[in-house]
C-alpha cells in the first residue's frame, strides 16, 4: 500500500504555508514582524517569548527520538494527541466522502472530530473482552473507510488491545490505523510503536496528558511513516507547539525516570482502589484497568454520579457509551482523594 494515494487530493497537492523561520532561526531577525525589545510582563524573558517558536519541531523531536529510539522524521508533535487525530482526519479524509471506523465502546473524539469535518463514523463493536474482532468486518475489506481509530489502553474501559490484534488488523486494513495509546505508558509492553517502521499505514498517537502529567502544557505527538509526518506538518498551523510547551516537555524528556515514579505510585494506588471497590456490595462490576482510571457498573449509576458530585467528588458517567450502561469511570487520584471518593461513594449508595 502506498499511503501517498490514500491523502486528500487537496492535501497531497497543497503548496503548504512557508514560515520565516523554516529555513533561518539565527542573524538579525527582521523577518517575522515580532517585538524586538521584549515581551510585556515577562522582565527575564528566558525564553524569548518575543520570537516565534520553532516551527519544524526540532529540538522535540531530536530530544523525544533520543528518548523512544526512533529517527525524528518519523516523529510529529501537535497541541494535546487530540490537535493529532483532528489533524489526521483533515490529512486523509474528504468531507461528506470518506468514512472512519471506530471499535465501541472507546474515546469520544473519534466520532466528534469525525462529525466536525463533515466525516461519516462507521461503528464496530470490540469483542467481549474489549478486544478487536477476529476478523476484519466485511465492510472494511471493502475499502469502505480511510482512517480506523483503536485505543490502546482502551478510553473508557481500560484493557490494552492484544499487540498481534493490532499488527493484523494493521496489515488487513486498506487505509491508515491510528492506535491512540494515551494510556501506554502504564501498559508499555502493549505499545506497537516500533511498528510503525515496518507497517507505513500504522500511525501511533501519544500525550504528555496522563503520565507525564503536563495536560495543561497540551502536547502530544505521533509516531508514523515519515511520509506522514511529512503532510501532517504541511496541514497544521505553523507555529502550534509554543515555547512554554516546547521547554516543559523538553525538561520533562530529561527526566523520564520520574515518569515511571509516577507511573508505579499510579498502578499501585489504582490497585488499591480496585480491590477497595470490588469489596463494596453494590458495585456489580469492577473493570480490569491497564490505565490510570478504574470502570465500575453499579445500579443507578448516572443518579450515583450526581450524588457524589454534591458531596465534592467528581467522577465521569459512562452509561451512555454502547455496552456500558450503569457505568461509572473514576480516575485514580493521591490516596487522600481516593479515600474521599470512597467514602463519598458508599455514602452515595
Ligand atoms: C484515549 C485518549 N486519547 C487522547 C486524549 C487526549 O489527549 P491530549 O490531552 O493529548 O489531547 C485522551 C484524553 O482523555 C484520551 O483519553
Amino acid at each position: 500500500m502506498n499511503v501517498v494515494d490514500l491523502i486528500r487530493d487537496n492535501i497531497r497537492g497543497l503548496s503548504p504555508y512557508v514560515s520565516a523561520r523554516d529555513k533561518y532561526i539565527s542573524g538579525d531577525l527582521l523577518d517575522a514582524n515580532e517585538n524586538p525589545f521584549g515581551s510585556v510582563g515577562a522582565k527575564e524573558n528566558p525564553l524569548a517569548l518575543n520570537r516565534y517558536p520553532d516551527p519544524a519541531q526540532r529540538a522535540l523531536r531530536n530530544s523525544l527520538g533520543a528518548y523512544l529510539d526512533v529517527d525524528h522524521a518519523r516523529l510529529f508533535f501537535g497541541v494535546g494527541s487530540d490537535e493529532i487525530i483532528d489533524l489526521l482526519l483533515r490529512v486523509f479524509c474528504q468531507p461528506a466522502r470518506d468514512a472512519v471506523a471506530i471499535f465501541e465502546p472507546t474515546y469520544g473524539m473519534f466520532r466528534v472530530a469525525a462529525d466536525v469535518h463533515g466525516v461519516e463514523t462507521k461503528r464496530f463493536d470490540l469483542s467481549e473482552e474489549f478486544q478487536l474482532p477476529a476478523e476484519l468486518p466485511e465492510e472494511l475489506k471493502r475499502g469502505e473507510a480511510k482512517l480506523a481509530f483503536l485505543c490502546s489502553p482502551n478510553n473508557p474501559v481500560g484493557p490494552a488491545l492484544r499487540k498481534a490484534d493490532v499488527l493484523n488488523f494493521a496489515r488487513k486494513f486498506e487505509g491508515i490505523v491510528v492506535v491512540d495509546e494515551a494510556y501506554i505508558d502504564f501498559a508499555p509492553d502493549a505499545s506497537v510503536y516500533r511498528e510503525t517502521a515496518i507497517l507505513p499505514n500504522l500511525v501511533v498517537t501519544r500525550t504528555f496528558s496522563k503520565a507525564w502529567g503536563l495536560a495543561g502544557a497540551r502536547c502530544g505527538y505521533c509516531v508514523a511513516d515519515p511520509v506522514v509526518v511529512d503532510f501532517l506538518m504541511k496541514t497544521k498551523a505553523p507555529y502550534s507547539i509554543n515555547k512554554m510547551t516546547e521547554r516543559a516537555v523538553l525538561d520533562a524528556l530529561d527526566r523520564p525516570e520520574e515518569k515511571d515514579e509516577y507511573v508505579e505510585r499510579i498502578v499501585a494506588e489504582r490497585e488499591r482502589l480496585a480491590a477497595a471497590l470490588r469489596a463494596i456490595d453494590a458495585i456489580e462490576t469492577v473493570f480490569p484497568s491497564e490505565a490510570n482510571f478504574i470502570l465500575v457498573r453499579t445500579p443507578g449509576a448516572p443518579a450515583l454520579q450526581k450524588r457524589m458530585a454534591e458531596r465534592g467528588v467528581i467522577v465521569r458517567d459512562r452509561s451512555s457509551q454502547p455496552r456500558l450502561e450503569d457505568t461509572i469511570r473514576i480516575s485514580v487520584g493521591t490516596a487522600e482523594e481516593n479515600d474521599r471518593m470512597l467514602e463519598a461513594l458508599k455514602a452515595s449508595l
